[in-house]
């Protein structure tokens, strides 16, 4: 991102922070009306869920312009992801509610460079979550061997070869 492109998405993020429930509100609003298959996955009560992801866009937003301070969070968050049951393809639904949202926000302010930086900040924050699901569903353990009566009865049936 252009240091032009990471000043446009801190102010236009700074003009939606006083209105952050509400915009939480409209976003999830949005989602679950373009994605409604992702709604059981949030178990949680929606306006805590809501600051939440506030909380978190804001500290995004603020780091990138020292991207290794926010970077190790970014890839936790994708890993909590991956336990949540999101797929890589959920990441599209959800920019397009965000950035419907910001633009219901922004008013006048949500220009052409807007759309372009939030675009940007969104690829980067989804790109460095996406690779950590991957890397997380990479190293994940294979499932245990069977062992005791279950092991016995499927070495009878199939005996691995000595
Ligand atoms: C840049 C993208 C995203 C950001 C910044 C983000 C942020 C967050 C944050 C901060 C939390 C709370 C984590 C905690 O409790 O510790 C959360 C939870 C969650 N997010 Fe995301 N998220 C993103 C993308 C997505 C996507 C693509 C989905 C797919 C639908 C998704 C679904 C969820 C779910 C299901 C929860 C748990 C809700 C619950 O506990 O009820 N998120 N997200």
């Amino acid at each position: 991102m252009t240091p032009e492109q990471i000043t446009k998405v801190q102010t236009t993020f700074d003009m939606v922070e006083p209105i952050a429930d509400k915009a939480a509100e409209l976003f999830y609003g949005r989602l679950f009306e373009i994605a409604p298959e992702v709604r059981p996955m949030f178990k949680s009560d929606m306006s805590e869920q809501g600051a939440k992801l506030m909380r978190m866009l804001g500290i995004a937003v603020r780091g990138l312009t020292k991207l290794e301070t926010i970077v190790p969070a970014v890839q936790n968050l994708g890993v909590k992801h991956l336990e949540y049951g999101v797929k890589e393809e959920h990441f599209q639904p959800v920019a397009e509610a965000l950035l419907w949202t910001l633009e219901q926000g922004l008013g006048d302010a949500w220009d052409e460079e807007a759309k372009v930086a939030w675009t940007e900040a969104y690829v980067l924050l989804s790109t460095t979550m996406i690779d950590a699901m991957k890397a997380a569903q990479a190293q994940a353990p294979a499932a245990p061997k069977p062992t005791g009566f279950w092991a016995k009865l499927k070495s009878f049936f199939s005996p691995s070869p000595a």
